[in-house]
């Protein structure tokens, strides 16, 4: 199955979502378009190339910084001390209708593309995830994503990776 993914408009319906995660249901049906509005998250949707109205998954980036202390050593050491600047996957998540399809690498793998072609303008050290479960966490893991120290649910990927 092929996809399209694109800006978050109102033409996908978001009622019938369902990814496993109540809190991640509700963000796309209710806060999404704010968010967007209010200049505090960039969504991307994907819906199925031959039905551009089914939600399939989605996924959001913002701007966000870490301090250099969470980091691990061996890349701390190559980092000034103040905070440094990221891009944040802050929401990812696939309908329960078309996980395990690949859907979720896609998405992963958009926005990291994304964030590499936005990095040319504003210099981002790397991409962190909000893993809001250990499902999550295995699943950004399996990409190489490294838990930040002190902070369970956040993860980081270097930009020298994508
Ligand atoms: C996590 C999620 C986005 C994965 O989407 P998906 O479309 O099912 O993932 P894919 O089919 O692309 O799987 C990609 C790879 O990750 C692996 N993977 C997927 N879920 C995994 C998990 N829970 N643990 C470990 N590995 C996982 C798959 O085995 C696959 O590996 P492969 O490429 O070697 O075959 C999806 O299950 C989901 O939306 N879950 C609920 C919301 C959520 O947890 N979002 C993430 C945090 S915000």
């Amino acid at each position: 199955m092929t996809f399209q993914i694109r800006s978050f408009d109102t033409s996908a319906n978001t009622d019938n979502f369902q990814c496993g995660s109540e809190p991640l249901d509700g963000y796309i049906r209710r806060y999404a378009s704010q968010d967007v509005r209010r200049n505090v998250a960039r969504v991307f949707i994907a819906t199925p190339e031959n039905d551009p109205q089914r939600l399939a998954g989605f996924f959001t980036l913002s701007a966000g910084s870490v301090t250099c202390s969470s980091l691990p050593a061996t890349m701390a050491r190559k980092l000034p001390r103040y905070p440094i600047p990221v891009a944040l996957i802050g929401r990812l998540a696939v309908d329960s209708k078309f996980q395990g399809k690949g859907l979720g690498s896609i998405l992963l793998a958009n926005a990291c593309q994304k964030v590499s072609k936005a990095s040319v303008v504003l210099a981002v050290a790397g991409i962190i995830v909000d893993a809001k479960d250990e499902a999550a966490i295995a699943f950004y893991a399996h990409f190489g994503f490294i838990p930040l120290q002190g902070q369970n649910d956040r993860m980081f990927l270097p930009a020298s990776v994508f």
